[in-house]
C-alpha cells in the first residue's frame, strides 16, 4: 500500500464522525434510499458483542479513506455445541478511493488479529463479487445455515483454518446489533447530524434485493 502513502490504524474515539460519514458516502443510496451503516456504526461501538480489537481504519492523504468494524457471533451445531465466529461488517471506502485495494488492505490485515484473537472463521452477507477473491466461500459449501435449513446467497464464510469446519451442519446465529436499525425515527434523527444528501433509487438497490433474498438449494 506504499504508493498510496497510507496508513492501517485503529479508529479512535475523534475518527467517530469521519468515519461515519465515510460509511454515510460509501452507502448512501447502494441497498436502500439512503442507507443506515453509520447509525450502526454508532450503535454497534456500544453493543456487547462489538469487537473493538478490530476497529480499524485507513488513513490517507490526510483524511480517512476506509473503514472495517466486526462483531461476534456463534454458530452451533446439531448437538447444540457453540463456536464463537466474527462477523465482519461494515466494511467501506470513500468513494473516490474504491477499486484501488484498500478494501482488500483491511481485510488481509484484520484477518490476521481475527486469528490472533483465536477465531478461525468470519463470516458475513455481502454481494460475493466484493469478497470471493478474499477466499470467502459460499455458506453452502461449508454446510453453515439458518434454522430452517435455509443456506441464503449473501451469506459467505472465510475459514482461516483449513478445517475450521469440519463439514458438519452448523447454525449461523448473527449479532443482534443492527436491531436499532429498524428504528426509522431513530435513523432519521441521527442522519440529521451529518450534511443533507438526497435520497433515491439506484439499479444497485435491486441487486441487493435480488442477493439478500436468494438462497442457494442445489
Ligand atoms: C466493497 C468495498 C468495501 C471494496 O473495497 P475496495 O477498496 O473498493 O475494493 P478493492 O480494490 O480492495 O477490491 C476488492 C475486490 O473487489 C473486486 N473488484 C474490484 N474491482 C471490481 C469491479 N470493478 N467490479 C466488481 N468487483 C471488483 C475484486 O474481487 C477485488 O479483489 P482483487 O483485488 O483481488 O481483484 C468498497 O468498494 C465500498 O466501500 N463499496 C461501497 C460499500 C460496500 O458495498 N461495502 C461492502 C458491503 S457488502
Amino acid at each position: 500500500m506504499n504508493k498510496y502513502d497510507c496508513i492501517i490504524r485503529k479508529e479512535t474515539k475523534d475518527d467517530y464522525r469521519e468515519t461515519e460519514n465515510l460509511a454515510r458516502e460509501a452507502f448512501w443510496n447502494l441497498s436502500q434510499p439512503g442507507c443506515n451503516e453509520h447509525y450502526l456504526m454508532h450503535i454497534m461501538r456500544e453493543h456487547k458483542d462489538f469487537i473493538p480489537e478490530l476497529d480499524y481504519v485507513i488513513e490517507l492523504d490526510g483524511k480517512i479513506a476506509a473503514s472495517i468494524m466486526y462483531c461476534k457471533a456463534t454458530l452451533t451445531d446439531e448437538q447444540g455445541n457453540a463456536k464463537p465466529v466474527a462477523t465482519m461488517g461494515p466494511l467501506c471506502v470513500l468513494p473516490e478511493y474504491q477499486r484501488k485495494g484498500l478494501g482488500k488492505a483491511l481485510l488481509e490485515y484484520t484477518f490476521r488479529i481475527v486469528e490472533e484473537l483465536g477465531y478461525d472463521t468470519v463470516i458475513n452477507f455481502g454481494n460475493p463479487d466484493n469478497y470471493v477473491a478474499r477466499g470467502y466461500k459460499s455458506c453452502k459449501k461449508y454446510n453453515v445455515c439458518f434454522e430452517g435449513d435455509v443456506f441464503p446467497a449473501a451469506l459467505l464464510v472465510k475459514v482461516l483454518k483449513e478445517d475450521a469446519l469440519d463439514g458438519r451442519k452448523w447454525f449461523y446465529h448473527p449479532s443482534d446489533v443492527d436491531r436499532p436499525c429498524d428504528d426509522e425515527k431513530a435513523l432519521e434523527e441521527y442522519d440529521k447530524l451529518f450534511p443533507p444528501k438526497e435520497k433515491g433509487w439506484q439499479p444497485s438497490q435491486e441487486e441487493f434485493y435480488i442477493h439478500s433474498h436468494s438462497a442457494i438449494t442445489w
